[in-house]
């Protein structure tokens, strides 16, 4: 027997006794973009410490992320944040069940850090290797925040990569009901950011601005959104405000940025709002709705108001994550790794990085 096939049978064994035990202390990496961060999470919901480190500082003069500098980061920055996050749960590696690591979707490159250095671990500690799409880590992050919270439910995941509205039929079992046709909802806030000489990350600080401006200023139609589809669009409201702000300047006429930072803001999250309360409507014929809101940009604040009293007015059960648990973190790779790990879908070390893995 070759040394991995024993690693990999040594792995299926340790990974049926937790099934049948039904309990797991695992360690999380998650490496995808621009936070490097490690997490000990117990049974899917007790985390038992986070730890993230993030890179914003270092892209700032870029205006966005580069991916090189991520990667270089992730490098340097891997080994005190996984020591940190075994330190601060009081744990060393031989006390943690298993490794759980996001394989995709992200940055290739920084992707390829956190799995090489989850499957070193994993390999070198004989604990099992489980690689967890980012995606089903956001929705994840929900379990966290709300111990009642169990499938079914419609999750509206709106990250700076992606914006889905997925039914999660079960903790492993996933399918779509919409997307976006173009930006994702993030890149959209960070585009428009920009447009408005604000740095990088956009998104919260358009949302800061768009604290002191009138949402009504502003309208931004987008005839695609108005349909009865559950797909979005947002690369022509973000073409319109470019648009608009070039037409304002060429004209030399004055314009509050607060303003249009909020009617923008105020478009994205209708449309959100409209298609998610809809969706989780339409999904649960039987019994009450209920939806979640996962990724980024649920970190925002109007977003997550809207949602709640559209979800209030219908009588449909509204959760989001802690504000800790919105944007990249371990914590939420460990907690979608566990249900993983309860149905035996393990990893083997030829486990690859997809930068385009699907959630479904
Ligand atoms: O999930 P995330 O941390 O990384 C990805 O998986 O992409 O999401 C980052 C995205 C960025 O586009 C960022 O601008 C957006 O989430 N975001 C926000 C807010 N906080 C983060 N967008 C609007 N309002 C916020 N408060
Ligand atoms: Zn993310």
């Amino acid at each position: 027997m070759t040394e991995l096939f024993q690693y990999q049978k040594s792995a299926e064994n340790k990974t049926a006794v937790l099934q049948q035990n039904g309990s797991a202390v695992i360690l999380a990496i998650e490496t995808s973009c621009d936070e490097t961060a490690a997490a000990v999470v117990r049974n899917g919901r007790d985390v038992l410490s986070s730890a993230v480190h993030t890179q914003i500082p270092l892209h700032v003069p870029y205006g966005g992320v580069v991916p090189e500098i991520a990667s270089r980061n992730h490098v340097e920055m891997i080994t005190p944040v996984v020591r940190k996050a075994l330190s601060d749960a009081g744990l060393s590696l031989n006390q943690v069940d298993a490794v759980a690591v996001t394989c995709g979707p992200g940055l290739v490159g920084a992707l390829l850090v956190g799995l090489n250095y989850a499957k070193g671990l994993a390999y070198a500690a004989g604990l099992p290797l489980i690689g967890v799409n980012h995606i089903a880590g956001h929705i994840a992050a929900n379990y966290i925040s709300h111990p009642d919270l169990v499938p079914p439910f419609v999750c509206l995941v709106a990250s700076g990569g992606h914006s889905h509205i997925v039914s999660v039929n079960g903790y492993d079992a996933f399918s779509l009901i919409g997307r976006t046709r173009d930006d994702a909802a993030g890149e959209a806030f960070d585009k428009v950011a920009r447009i408005l000489h604000l740095p990088y990350p956009g998104g919260p600080n358009l949302e800061k601005l768009a604290r002191s401006g009138n949402p009504e200023a502003f309208h931004f139609h987008s005839a695609f959104n108005e349909g009865e589809g559950f797909d979005f669009s947002f690369s022509g409201i973000k073409t319109a405000v470019i648009n608009l702000v070039h037409t304002l300047e060429q004209k030399g006429e004055s314009y509050r940025p607060e303003d249009l930072a909020a009617s923008f803001q105020h478009t994205v999250v209708s449309i959100l709002t409209e298609k998610a309360v809809r969706a989780a409507e339409k999904q649960a014929v039987f019994s009450r709705p209920v939806l979640a809101l996962a990724g980024g940009v649920s970190a925002n604040t109007a977003l997550r108001e809207s949602l709640k009293q559209h979800c209030a007015e219908k009588n449909i059960m509204f959760y989001c994550p802690e504000f800790r648990y919105c944007t990249d973190n371990a914590a939420m790779i460990g907690s979608c790794a566990y249900y993983q790990l309860m149905s035996g879908r393990i990893s083997p070390l030829t486990l690859n990085a997809n930068p385009n893995l699907p959630i479904v």
